[in-house]
């Protein structure tokens, strides 16, 4: 890559940003949209996100994502949100439109595509969706599932009160918030089509406590958000009773893939883009 005098300049604000993988993603896509565009990390800590917001327009930066820990304080600090980040409370897109910044969530639009792409039958649709967890990344899911043909949306969290909350405020018809003990779980997972998980647990190898996939039906779908590792205690637990499975990994590029697009207008390919993290998360080169 080429870095000219008129190169875009796109980021993310992390704090930490150093773990992320969006920028080898933006240069997969830069690179096969043969588009003249640089995503830079920027580590922005929690007092500097409003004067690092306010300098996209005097730097003429065209946009940049937010990841851990701003994107629901980002939502406070924009003078203009779309519908989707506004519902769920989190941007984790911020375009600056010739100066006049404007925050969206494409993580929503990330989950569901992915989904649907894995999953096209869309075997998942018609019954009880299982999601576990009840903090931001839960939010962008439960959006994504109101929208569909899901009939029950049930949050289940080890604080129930923050399940029940987040159900009522964003499936008011279909949610309902419960706990994470296996008695509460067990009707649900006996009739469930889908079960997410949007929590941490598995990223250290940590177990789900409480969820036993015998109790599931043949044709359900085990999606759990975490892409690194790449097959979380969760999902092979959920392979070993012959259950359909997915990582996150569709879900991020899907979302940055998203991002990109309403920068650039451009369209990356993102089979291609999951492809080729698939290979470098297997590889030693990470
Ligand atoms: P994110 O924005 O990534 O969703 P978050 O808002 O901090 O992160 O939410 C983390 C979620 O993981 C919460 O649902 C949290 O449960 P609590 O609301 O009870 O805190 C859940 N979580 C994290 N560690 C957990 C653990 N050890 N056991 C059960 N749930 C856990």
């Amino acid at each position: 890559m080429t870095i000219r005098g008129t190169t875009r300049v796109f980021g993310v604000f992390g704090d930490p940003v150093a773990h992320s993988l969006s920028p080898l993603l933006h240069a997969q896509f830069a690179e096969n949209t043969q588009t003249d565009t640089v995503y830079v990390p920027f580590h922005v800590s929690p007092g500097n996100l409003e004067k690092a917001l306010s300098s996209l327009p005097p730097l003429n930066i065209g946009g940049v994502n937010i990841t851990v820990p701003h994107k629901e304080a980002t939502c406070e600090l924009l003078p203009a949100l779309s519908q989707t980040a506004s519902l769920i409370g989190a941007v984790n897109t911020v375009i600056n439109d010739n100066g006049r910044l404007f925050g969206e969530n494409t993580d929503s639009f990330g989950f569901h595509s992915d989904l649907c792409n894995l999953f096209p039958s869309q075997p998942w649709e018609e019954g009880t969706v299982l999601v576990i967890g009840a903090g931001g990344a839960a939010r962008a899911v439960i959006h994504a599932l109101q929208a569909t043909n899901a009939q029950e949306i049930v949050v289940a969290n080890r604080t129930v009160n923050k399940a029940v909350k987040i159900a009522q405020e964003l499936a008011p018809e279909k949610g309902q918030g419960i706990g994470l003990e296996p008695k509460e779980l067990a009707p649900f997972l006996s009739r469930m089509s889908l079960l997410v998980n949007t929590t941490s647990l598995g990223l250290k190898g940590e177990e789900i406590p409480g969820i036993d996939f015998s109790l599931a039906p043949a044709q359900a779908v085990v999606y759990d958000l975490i892409y690194n590792p790449s097959r979380t205690p969760l999902l092979a637990n959920a392979e070993q009773h012959g259950l359909l499975c997915a990582n996150g990994l569709g879900m991020l590029v899907r979302q940055g893939a998203k991002s990109f697009e309403l920068w650039t207008g451009r369209t990356p390919s993102a089979d291609r883009a999951i492809d080729w993290l698939n290979s470098f998360l297997s590889s030693d080169a990470k």
